[in-house]
C-alpha cells in the first residue's frame, strides 16, 4: 500500500474504545456499499470501475491524444462540477507530464472570461471537448454555444468532425442530438457513475489523455487502491479509518474539516475534494462541511482562526512524500536575516518542518487532525488518492444514514434562474 494515514494527532480525541465501537459500523456501511443494496445503490459503479477499464480503451485513448496534438496548439475543456473539477486537479497534479495548453470552458457565466479567452483563442489552431453527462447544464452548454460559433466561423463542417469532441450520456441529452446531427466524435458516460465520481470515465480520461498524461499510470493506482481498500477492517483500510474518525469528530460537534496541503499542485485535489465531499454528505440537515487551507500561504491570514477561533474544525493534511527537483537555500555572507542555520538544505526541507511545526501547533491548540501522505506526484498516487477519497466519502456518507450518490440541493437555484431566464423546463 502506497498512501498512508498518520492518526498521531487523534489522540485524546478518538479513545480506543471509540474506534472499536465504530468497527461494527463501519462494517454495516462496507455491507451495504458492495452488497449494492444502501441508498443510491444505483450509482455505485464507481466501485469497481478502475478493474473494468480495459487496456485497449487507454490505448485508443492515448492514439486519440498523440493525434490531436498534432493537429492542435491547444485544448478547449468545456465543462462543469464533476465534468470540469477532477480534469484540472489532474492537471495541476501532473502539471510537468503536460504536452498541450488546456484552457477551460463552461464553468462559470462571466462575460470577461469569454471575451478573453476567445481572444486567446484566436490564432491558435483548436480542439474542443465538451463533457456534460446531463447535456444541459446552463453554464457548458452556453459555452459550448459560444465556442462552437468561434470554431464554425474557423474550421469547415469536415473539420470540425476531427476538432470537436463529445462526452455525453449513451442516449440522452441535448448533448448527443447534436453528436448525432454533427456527427462529432463521441464517448459515454456510465449510467451508473455520478458527475464527481467520474473522474477515470470519459470525463476525465479523454481530455487527460490529449492533454498528454499518464492515463494509465492513473488508472493503475486506482486499480491497485481499489485492492488496498477493498478490506472491511479499519484497522487494515485506512479509507475506512479516515471515514469513522470524520464521522466520530462530526459527532463530537467537530462540524468542518480542513483539507490542508504544503504544496500549489494539491490546490484542485482540494477543490475536488470539496465537491466530492460537500455533494455526498451535505443534506438532510447533515454533513461535514468541506473547506480547504493552502499551506505555507494561508498560515499567514487563516491560520490564526485555525489556532484560536472557535473549536468545531478538524484537519486533515495531504503530503508528498518526496516533492520533485531539489531548490537548494544559498548561504549569505552577511546573514543578516539569520537564515544561514538552513543555507545548504532543499525548500522542501523547510516545508517539511512547517508541515511538522504546524501539525503539532494545530493539534495543541485543540485541533485534532490526520496526516494522509503519497509517495510522489505522480500518475499512480493521483489514482490512489482519487480512489481513496471516493471510498472514504461513501463510508461516511452511509454512517450518517444519507444518500452519498445523488444532490438534489444543486436544483434550487437552478429553478430560480430559469425563471428569471423566461426558460422553460
Ligand atoms: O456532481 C454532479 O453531479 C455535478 O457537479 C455535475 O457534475 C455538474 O453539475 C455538471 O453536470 P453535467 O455533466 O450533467 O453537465
Amino acid at each position: 500500500m502506497d498512501l498512508k494515514l498518520d492518526c498521531e494527532h487523534l489522540k485524546g480525541f478518538i479513545k480506543e474504545k471509540d474506534w472499536i465501537s465504530l468497527a461494527p459500523r463501519v462494517q454495516k456501511a462496507h455491507e451495504q456499499l458492495h452488497q449494492r443494496n444502501g441508498k443510491g445503490h444505483e450509482f455505485t459503479g464507481w466501485l469497481d470501475l478502475p478493474e473494468r477499464i480495459s487496456d485497449s480503451f487507454l490505448d485508443e485513448l492515448t492514439k486519440l491524444g498523440e493525434e490531436v496534438r498534432t493537429q492542435s496548439d491547444c485544448l478547449v475543456s468545456i465543462g462543469i462540477g464533476g465534468s470540469y473539477i477532477g480534469i484540472r486537479a489532474s492537471l495541476e497534479f501532473l502539471v510537468d507530464q503536460q504536452k498541450l495548453p488546456v484552457y477551460y470552458a463552461g464553468h462559470n457565466l462571466s462575460s470577461t472570461y469569454y471575451h478573453e479567452l476567445l481572444k486567446e483563442l484566436e490564432n491558435k489552431r483548436v480542439t474542443v471537448v465538451v463533457i456534460s453527462k446531463s447535456g444541459t447544464t446552463t453554464e457548458p452548454a452556453l459555452g459550448f454555444r459560444i465556442i462552437k460559433n468561434f470554431m464554425e466561423k474557423k474550421y469547415s463542417r469536415e473539420e470540425l468532425k476531427k476538432r470537436i469532441i463529445c462526452v455525453t450520456d449513451e442516449k440522452k441529452g441535448a448533448l448527443r442530438q447534436i453528436v448525432q446531427k454533427e456527427g462529432y466524435r463521441a464517448y459515454s458516460i456510465p449510467d451508473d457513475v455520478g458527475g464527481r465520481f467520474s473522474i477515470l470515465t470519459p470525463v476525465g480520461l479523454v481530455p487527460l489523455a490529449i492533454a498528454g498524461l499518464d492515463i494509465r499510470g492513473l488508472v493503475n493506482g486506482a486499480r491497485q487502491a481499489q485492492r488496498d481498500f477493498s478490506k472491511m477492517d479499519i484497522d487494515q483500510n485506512i479509507s475506512y479509518r479516515y471515514a469513522a474518525a470524520r464521522f466520530f469528530l462530526y459527532q463530537m460537534y467537530r462540524k468542518i474539516e480542513i483539507l490542508s496541503s504544503f504544496d500549489q499542485r494539491m490546490n484542485f485535489v482540494a477543490e475536488w475534494w470539496k465537491q466530492l465531499f460537500g455533494e455526498s454528505e451535505g443534506k438532510e440537515g447533515k454533513g461535514i462541511y468541506p473547506a480547504s487551507a493552502n499551506f505555507t500561504a494561508d498560515l499567514h491570514s487563516l491560520g490564526q482562526y485555525i489556532q484560536e477561533g472557535e473549536r468545531h474544525l478538524f484537519e486533515t493534511f495531504l503530503m508528498a512524500e518526496s516533492s520533485g527537483p531539489q531548490v537548494l537555500i544559498p548561504a549569505d555572507k552577511e546573514n543578516l536575516d539569520n537564515f544561514n542555520a538552513v543555507a545548504g538544505k532543499d525548500f522542501d526541507f523547510v516545508n517539511k518542518q512547517a508541515y511538522k511545526a504546524t501539525s503539532m501547533a494545530h493539534f495543541e491548540g485543540d485541533v485534532p487532525n490526520m496526516t494522509i501522505s503519497f509517495p510522489r506526484f505522480d500518475a499512480s498516487s493521483l489514482g490512489q488518492l482519487y480512489y481513496f477519497f471516493e471510498k472514504a466519502v461513501a463510508i461516511t456518507g452511509y454512517l450518517l444514514d444519507v444518500n452519498p450518490f445523488d444532490q438534489p440541493g444543486v436544483e434550487a437555484y437552478k429553478i430560480k434562474m430559469f425563471k428569471l431566464l423566461g426558460i422553460a423546463r
